[in-house]
Parts: C-alpha cells; sequence; structure tokens
C-alpha cells in the first residue's frame, strides 16, 4: 500500500483528473514585528496582493513547478509542507504571485498557506484553523523561529491580532514551547497605507535567528521587545478609537525601536524619513533589514511620490477581507 494510501483518511490522492487551485494574500504588519515571535502582541492586515498555487498528479515520473524540475532546496516552504504531509507523489505544481518575495510582506506564508490548502486536496470545508497551524509549522522548520502572525494573516485576511491573552474576536490558539499565542480577528477601520520598497532583499530565517541571538544575550534586546509589546496595546486602542494621528505617532516610536533592535536599513530609514512628510506615521513592515516599509496617510499620491524620489518602489495598499480561497 503507497504512503498516499496510508494517510487517505485525512488527504485526498490526487488523481489525473483532480486539479486544485487556491489563492492567499500577503500581508503587512502594522505594528509589533519580532517582538511577536517572543509572545508580544502584533497587529497585521492582509492585502489584496495574491500567491496563486494550482496542484495536480504530474503526468511525468518527476515533480515540476511551473515547467522546471522542483528543486526542493529553492522552495523550500513548498517542499517542507510536502514532508509535512506525507506527500511522495510526483506533482504538477503552477504558482503566480503578486508579492515580492523576502521584503516583508508575507510572501512565504502565503506560499505555504496556499500549497498546503492545495497539497491536503481541500475542495470544500476550508479548516483554517488547522491550515494556519500546519502553515505554522513550515515556517518555523524553514525558518528556524517564527511566530505566526504571517500565516495566520494570511490563512483568515482582514486585519489580525495576536496577544498573550484571549479576548473579543478570538479565532484560535497556537502554542510552541513556553509561547502562546490567541490569534483574533480585529476590526481594522479603513487605512491609507502606501508601501515602499527598498529593492534590499531580506530573507526572514537569517534576521530572525539574529535577533534570537541577540534576545538571549542581551537585557537591552529583551526591554525592547516588552516596550514593542506596550506600543502595540497602545496601538490597538488607537485603531478602535480611529485616532490616526496616535496610530501615526507609536509607528513612528515602533520603527524607533525596531532601529535599536537593529532590523533597519539605511534605505529603509531614507524611504522612512521621505514618506514622513505627508503622513501620520511611518515605519519598516516585516523582517526589516531591507524589504518594505508603510507609512499611514491622508495623501497616498504625495507619500508615493516621496517614497519614489528617494529611490523606493511605491504601492497605494488596498487591504482586503478574503483569506485562504479556492479559486
Ligand atoms: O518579513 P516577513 O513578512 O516574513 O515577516 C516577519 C515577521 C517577524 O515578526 C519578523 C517574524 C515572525 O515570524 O513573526
Amino acid at each position: 500500500m503507497g504512503r498516499c494510501h496510508e494517510i487517505s483518511y485525512k488527504y485526498l490522492c490526487f488523481n489525473a483528473f483532480l486539479m486544485i487551485r487556491y489563492s492567499a494574500p500577503g500581508k503587512i504588519i502594522l505594528f509589533g514585528e519580532h517582538a511577536v515571535v517572543y509572545g508580544e502582541p502584533a497587529i497585521a492586515i492582509a492585502i489584496d496582493k495574491r500567491f496563486r498555487c494550482e496542484i495536480s498528479k504530474s503526468g511525468q515520473n518527476r515533480t515540476t513547478i511551473n515547467g522546471l524540475i522542483f528543486d526542493p532546496e529553492k522552495q523550500n516552504y513548498l517542499n517542507c509542507a510536502m514532508e509535512k504531509l506525507g506527500i511522495d507523489e510526483e506533482l504538477e505544481i503552477h504558482t503566480s504571485s503578486e508579492l515580492i518575495s523576502g521584503a516583508g510582506m508575507g510572501s512565504s506564508a502565503a506560499v505555504t498557506v496556499a500549497s498546503i490548502a492545495c497539497l491536503r486536496g481541500l475542495t470544500d470545508d476550508i479548516d483554517k484553523k488547522n491550515i494556519a497551524k500546519m502553515a505554522f509549522e513550515v515556517e518555523y522548520e524553514v525558518q528556524g523561529n517564527a511566530s505566526p502572525i504571517d500565516t495566520s494573516t494570511s490563512t483568515q485576511g482582514g486585519g489580525i491580532i495576536l496577544s498573550p491573552t484571549k479576548n473579543s474576536g478570538f479565532l484560535w490558539s497556537i502554542k510552541k514551547g513556553e509561547t502562546t499565542w490567541n490569534i483574533h480577528k480585529s476590526d481594522i477601520p479603513k487605512l491609507n497605507l502606501v508601501l515602499g520598497n527598498t529593492g534590499v532583499h531580506s530573507p526572514t530565517g537569517k534576521l530572525v535567528a539574529k535577533i534570537k541571538e541577540f534576545y538571549k544575550r542581551s537585557f537591552f534586546a529583551r526591554d525592547i521587545v516588552n516596550q514593542v509589546g506596550l506600543i502595540v496595546q497602545r496601538g490597538h486602542e488607537a485603531l478602535k478609537n480611529e485616532d490616526l494621528v496616535e496610530v501615526g505617532r507609536l509607528m513612528d516610536q515602533n520603527q524607533h525601536l525596531l532601529s535599536c533592535l537593529g532590523v533597519s536599513h539605511p534605505k529603509l530609514d531614507a524611504l522612512i524619513d521621505a514618506a514622513r512628510e505627508h503622513s501620520y506615521g511611518a515605519k519598516l513592515s516585516g523582517v526589516g533589514g531591507g524589504g518594505v516599509m508603510i507609512a499611514l496617510t491622508d495623501e497616498p499620491e504625495e507619500t508615493s511620490k516621496a517614497i519614489e524620489e528617494a529611490g523606493g518602489q511605491a504601492y497605494i495598499l488596498p487591504s482586503t477581507n478574503k483569506g485562504l480561497k479556492l479559486e
């Protein structure tokens, strides 16, 4: 009996006629990146830029991705998802993405979430809680450390807040070692956000590992992480009150703390400074070390222009309530 057979009580076997297609969105983190890895709260919002994945059984005796031979080293998130699900069939995988990878837009989470849904052969009844949990395990394994913020936001869509306690809007909990994250829906008001891409590639795992060492060794780093947690709580209140001036001020403070932690970058600083002239506030979003920044503004056109003049690529960002979706 093949392995696929053994696990078929859980996952459908791919058959030649079954082609499954899912998409999942990227995200931006409004408050709390890095600190959330250590159990502090964080707030993210799904963005209307998606990763799409289509998987069927291969007609050849090898797995291909977009017509090329599947390389487990290059496709490490997909490969880890396949291993975790015990998939040993040859597959034909097609992907397309509107997200920039290695930039802090949650591309790896969207890849992981959409491909797990395809690999599980789900055609109805998406069990978001289990997909979010499994996607987190994949990110954790590939990166060596992670929080569930990206994977839960990509799975659920909309505004998401992670906190150590359970509050209203509770969706599910995810636990790793000593840390429990409670994931909640958060009704974030409509925000005008502009994203600026530095163009500096910054893979998540490397920087998260560096901060892990810093956190272990240094009281200073642990203190910054605690301070970020307090800012997130205040940011959540300000968002609920639709007090954009306060939200912007707290974004600036969050950025200052991220700089102290060593995850900003001269190009990020340049784009953030340029954007602030037309914004309530601005900060890096995601892992930092390059990647992207976001600005909260009433003047998205002017903010975009300032970001472009400072050498970045600017995007006016619509958010989305659509999380993981069968296409
Ligand atoms: O850069 P991204 O989109 O992978 O976001 C990483 C967010 C971190 O807080 C730095 C890591 C995590 O897993 O929470």
